[in-house]
Protein backbone atom coordinates (compact mmCIF):
# COMPACT_ATOMS: atom_id res chain seq x y z
CA UNK A 1 0.00 0.00 0.00
CA UNK A 2 1.46 3.13 -0.98
CA UNK A 3 -0.34 6.52 1.04
CA UNK A 4 0.47 9.90 -1.11
CA UNK A 5 0.87 12.31 1.62
CA UNK A 6 -0.09 15.79 -0.39
CA UNK A 7 0.26 19.38 0.63
CA UNK A 8 -1.54 22.01 -1.18
CA UNK A 9 -0.38 26.41 -1.38
CA UNK A 10 1.71 28.02 1.25
CA UNK A 11 2.40 24.20 2.96
CA UNK A 12 6.04 24.79 1.50
CA UNK A 13 6.58 27.78 4.38
CA UNK A 14 6.06 25.37 6.99
CA UNK A 15 8.51 27.06 9.65
CA UNK A 16 8.43 30.00 8.51
CA UNK A 17 4.91 31.06 8.52
CA UNK A 18 2.49 31.54 11.17
CA UNK A 19 4.45 29.42 13.67
CA UNK A 20 1.96 30.12 16.25
CA UNK A 21 -0.77 27.93 14.41
CA UNK A 22 1.66 25.54 12.37
CA UNK A 23 4.80 25.03 14.40
CA UNK A 24 8.69 25.20 13.97
CA UNK A 25 9.25 22.83 11.72
CA UNK A 26 9.00 22.65 7.85
CA UNK A 27 8.16 20.11 5.72
CA UNK A 28 11.81 18.79 4.90
CA UNK A 29 11.98 18.26 8.44
CA UNK A 30 9.16 16.33 9.08
CA UNK A 31 8.76 14.06 5.96
CA UNK A 32 11.92 11.78 7.71
CA UNK A 33 10.11 11.79 10.92
CA UNK A 34 6.93 10.71 9.83
CA UNK A 35 9.00 7.54 7.43
CA UNK A 36 11.14 6.60 10.28
CA UNK A 37 7.78 6.37 12.56
CA UNK A 38 6.20 4.25 9.52
CA UNK A 39 8.80 1.99 8.91
CA UNK A 40 8.78 0.72 12.44
CA UNK A 41 4.91 0.46 12.81
CA UNK A 42 3.93 -0.25 8.66
CA UNK A 43 7.17 -1.40 7.23
CA UNK A 44 5.01 -2.70 4.51
CA UNK A 45 3.31 1.07 3.73
CA UNK A 46 5.01 3.47 1.47
CA UNK A 47 4.51 7.08 1.89
CA UNK A 48 5.45 9.37 -1.04
CA UNK A 49 5.01 13.39 -0.56
CA UNK A 50 3.54 15.80 -2.78
CA UNK A 51 3.74 19.71 -2.43
CA UNK A 52 2.28 22.91 -4.79
CA UNK A 53 1.34 25.86 -4.49
CA UNK A 54 -0.85 25.37 -7.79
CA UNK A 55 -4.29 24.76 -7.47
CA UNK A 56 -4.53 22.48 -11.19
CA UNK A 57 -0.52 20.42 -9.69
CA UNK A 58 -2.36 19.02 -7.06
CA UNK A 59 -5.34 18.18 -9.16
CA UNK A 60 -3.04 16.56 -11.64
CA UNK A 61 -1.39 14.64 -8.46
CA UNK A 62 -4.21 13.41 -7.26
CA UNK A 63 -5.31 11.73 -10.70
CA UNK A 64 -2.16 10.42 -11.92
CA UNK A 65 -1.96 8.77 -8.56
CA UNK A 66 -5.31 7.23 -8.08
CA UNK A 67 -5.05 3.54 -7.41
CA UNK A 68 -8.05 1.78 -4.87
CA UNK A 69 -5.58 0.00 -2.73
CA UNK A 70 -3.99 3.23 -2.34
CA UNK A 71 -4.98 6.40 -0.43
CA UNK A 72 -4.50 9.83 0.21
CA UNK A 73 -3.74 12.12 3.22
CA UNK A 74 -4.52 15.66 2.35
CA UNK A 75 -3.67 19.04 3.61
CA UNK A 76 -4.72 20.95 0.77
CA UNK A 77 -4.11 24.20 2.74
CA UNK A 78 -6.29 27.48 1.71
CA UNK A 79 -7.23 25.67 -1.62
CA UNK A 80 -9.35 23.39 1.36
CA UNK A 81 -12.02 26.63 1.62
CA UNK A 82 -12.15 27.79 -2.01
CA UNK A 83 -10.78 24.78 -4.75
CA UNK A 84 -13.82 23.30 -6.65
CA UNK A 85 -11.27 21.98 -8.93
CA UNK A 86 -9.79 19.73 -6.05
CA UNK A 87 -13.08 18.90 -4.79
CA UNK A 88 -14.10 17.86 -8.14
CA UNK A 89 -11.05 15.48 -8.12
CA UNK A 90 -11.68 14.04 -4.48
CA UNK A 91 -15.35 13.35 -5.65
CA UNK A 92 -13.83 11.26 -8.81
CA UNK A 93 -11.10 9.50 -6.89
CA UNK A 94 -11.35 5.51 -6.63
CA UNK A 95 -8.40 5.70 -3.47
CA UNK A 96 -9.73 6.36 0.33
CA UNK A 97 -8.94 10.22 0.79
CA UNK A 98 -8.36 11.81 4.45
CA UNK A 99 -8.54 15.72 5.43
CA UNK A 100 -6.01 16.65 7.36
CA UNK A 101 -5.07 20.32 9.12
CA UNK A 102 -2.56 21.28 11.51
CA UNK A 103 -4.18 24.08 12.90
CA UNK A 104 -7.73 24.05 14.40
CA UNK A 105 -9.51 25.48 12.06
CA UNK A 106 -12.86 25.51 13.12
CA UNK A 107 -11.56 27.35 16.21
CA UNK A 108 -10.14 30.32 13.55
CA UNK A 109 -11.50 32.39 11.41
CA UNK A 110 -15.32 31.54 10.02
CA UNK A 111 -14.25 31.36 6.36
CA UNK A 112 -11.70 28.12 7.70
CA UNK A 113 -14.94 26.10 9.26
CA UNK A 114 -15.47 25.18 5.64
CA UNK A 115 -14.69 22.85 3.28
CA UNK A 116 -15.35 22.21 0.01
CA UNK A 117 -13.66 18.76 -0.11
CA UNK A 118 -15.17 17.09 3.07
CA UNK A 119 -18.03 15.38 1.89
CA UNK A 120 -15.73 13.58 -0.94
CA UNK A 121 -13.38 12.48 1.73
CA UNK A 122 -13.62 9.38 4.66
CA UNK A 123 -12.95 11.92 7.20
CA UNK A 124 -11.31 15.14 8.58
CA UNK A 125 -8.46 15.78 11.11
CA UNK A 126 -7.72 19.15 12.53
CA UNK A 127 -5.87 20.43 15.39
CA UNK A 128 -3.39 18.17 16.16
CA UNK A 129 -0.19 19.37 15.02
CA UNK A 130 1.34 16.38 12.86
CA UNK A 131 0.29 13.89 15.58
CA UNK A 132 -2.60 14.65 13.25
CA UNK A 133 -0.13 13.00 10.42
CA UNK A 134 0.05 9.69 12.00
CA UNK A 135 -3.44 9.25 13.04
CA UNK A 136 -4.65 9.69 9.82
CA UNK A 137 -2.04 7.25 8.34
CA UNK A 138 -2.72 4.70 11.10
CA UNK A 139 -6.91 5.40 9.96
CA UNK A 140 -6.11 4.78 6.74
CA UNK A 141 -3.98 1.73 7.10
CA UNK A 142 -6.66 0.12 9.45
CA UNK A 143 -9.74 1.19 6.43
CA UNK A 144 -7.01 -0.36 3.90
CA UNK A 145 -6.84 -3.25 6.18
CA UNK A 146 -10.52 -3.88 6.75
CA UNK A 147 -11.55 -3.85 3.30
C1 LIG B 1 -4.21 24.58 7.11
C2 LIG B 1 -5.43 25.42 7.48
C3 LIG B 1 -5.86 26.32 6.33
O1 LIG B 1 -6.98 27.10 6.70
C4 LIG B 1 -4.72 27.26 5.97
O2 LIG B 1 -5.08 28.03 4.84
C5 LIG B 1 -3.43 26.57 5.76
C6 LIG B 1 -3.06 25.45 6.63
C7 LIG B 1 -3.69 23.76 8.33
O3 LIG B 1 -2.94 22.81 8.12
O4 LIG B 1 -4.01 24.09 9.48
O5 LIG B 1 -2.62 26.97 4.93
O6 LIG B 1 -4.57 23.67 6.10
Amino acid sequence: MIIHIVHGVNLDRLGVRQNEFYGNHSLEERIPILKGWLNKNWPNVELRFFQSNLEGEVVNYLNDNDKPKNAFLVNPGAFTHSSVAIADSVAGLKAKVLEVHLSHTYAREAYRRGSLLAAFTCGTISGLGWEGYRLGIDALIGLHDRN
